[in-house]
């Protein structure tokens, strides 16, 4: 009867003009922001009782239209996707077109089997508009192994027609020291994304940090619930941003296993679980790399050859 339509924060039952100021400075600027948020921290960002952090959620998820879905209304968002080509056509072709949004492609494997590369180039690709396989978007890209180069952003970006500089002003580069430091620089990544329109969020290395905090059988089960909780975060910039997530995670050889595939990801069961897409790396023979596809929902398991380049990544 006569209700107003709720389109900012500030409208949803609920939300007083403290609580909306407290929400926008934590970087909540959309309805969307708020619909796809925890209880948990929208209480502790606002200051709020998680029952009242839930009636807020479910005000917004409702303003939107969201919650259970018809299968024609989940095919339409599907129809949303898009996808970043990595500049090898035989990649494309085992990631169904290129890395796609509302996903994670997850990147594995062992050392020097050009996960980071992979990064760059996508981090450049991004960037191309729409009928040269791009998002016509810029990057976010959270480093912990301080192995991002610009360098050779400059160089992947020249081979392909950008201005090497406006590429890399399109790249928002954050460097996380430690595991916490990683899951709130993606926590805290809305405001950014909304501003500068990121459609590539990559995560390199997803894992390191964990790795090296939580050593021991002991602190195996809190270091797969801080991931669980990270992807967690990562999973919804995805699907509230219509954006692309890829994270790396190297293996390391097992010498100890005789029989079966000597490597395991790090992260385990968590990761097999949360990202979409699983992609194998392993070196082949000089610049040529193996990709396999592993578990992925809707696309054929397969393998796929490239190569690195000067130029970056290619058709071998
Ligand atoms: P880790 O992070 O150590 O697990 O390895 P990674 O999988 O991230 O490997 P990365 O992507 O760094 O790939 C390294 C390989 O890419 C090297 O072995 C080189 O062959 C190649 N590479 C790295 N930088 C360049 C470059 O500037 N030019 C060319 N042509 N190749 C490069
Ligand atoms: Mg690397």
């Amino acid at each position: 009867m006569g209700e107003k339509k709720v389109t900012r924060i500030e409208d949803l039952p609920g939300v007083g003009p403290a609580t909306a100021e407290k929400l926008y400075a934590a970087g909540y600027n959309t309805l969307e922001s708020i619909a796809v948020a925890s209880p948990m921290e929208l209480a502790e960002v606002a200051g709020l009782g998680e029952t009242q952090a839930l009636k807020i959620i479910n005000a917004a998820r409702e303003a939107l239209e969201m919650g259970w879905m018809t299968a024609e209304e989940l095919l339409e968002r599907r129809k949303e996707v898009g996808h970043i080509t990595t500049m090898s056509k035989n990649l494309d072709n085992l990631l169904g077109g290129g890395v796609e949004t509302q996903s994670i492609t997850e990147f594995y494997g062992k050392f020097g089997s050009g996960k980071t590369q992979i990064c760059h180039q996508l981090a450049v690709n991004v960037q191309l508009p729409l009928e040269k396989g791009g998002l016509d978007g810029a990057a976010l890209y959270i480093d912990t192994e301080n192995t991002f180069r610009p360098e050779r952003i400059m160089a992947m970006a020249q081979a392909i027609g950008l201005d090497p500089h406006e590429a890399l002003k399109n790249i928002y580069v954050a460097r996380a020291y430690n595991s916490d430091h990683q899951m709130l620089l993606a926590e805290k990544a809305r405001e950014i994304i909304e501003e500068k329109n990121i459609r590539l969020v990559v995560v390199d290395s997803l894992t390191a940090h964990f790795r090296a905090e939580y050593v021991g059988r002991g602190k195996l089960a809190e270091r797969q619930q801080k991931l669980n909780r990270h992807i967690h975060t990562l999973q919804k910039l995805a699907d509230a941003y219509n954006l692309a997530v890829v994270v790396t995670n190297q293996v390391m050889a097992k010498p100890d296993i005789l029989f079966g595939d000597p490597t395991e990801p790090v992260g385990g069961h968590v990761l097999a679980h949360a990202a979409t897409y699983r992609v194998y790396l392993r070196k082949g023979k000089g610049e040529k790399r193996i990709a396999r596809l592993v578990d992925s929902p809707h696309l054929p398991e397969g393998e796929a050859v490239f190569a690195i380049k000067p130029e970056g990544i290619r058709d071998a």
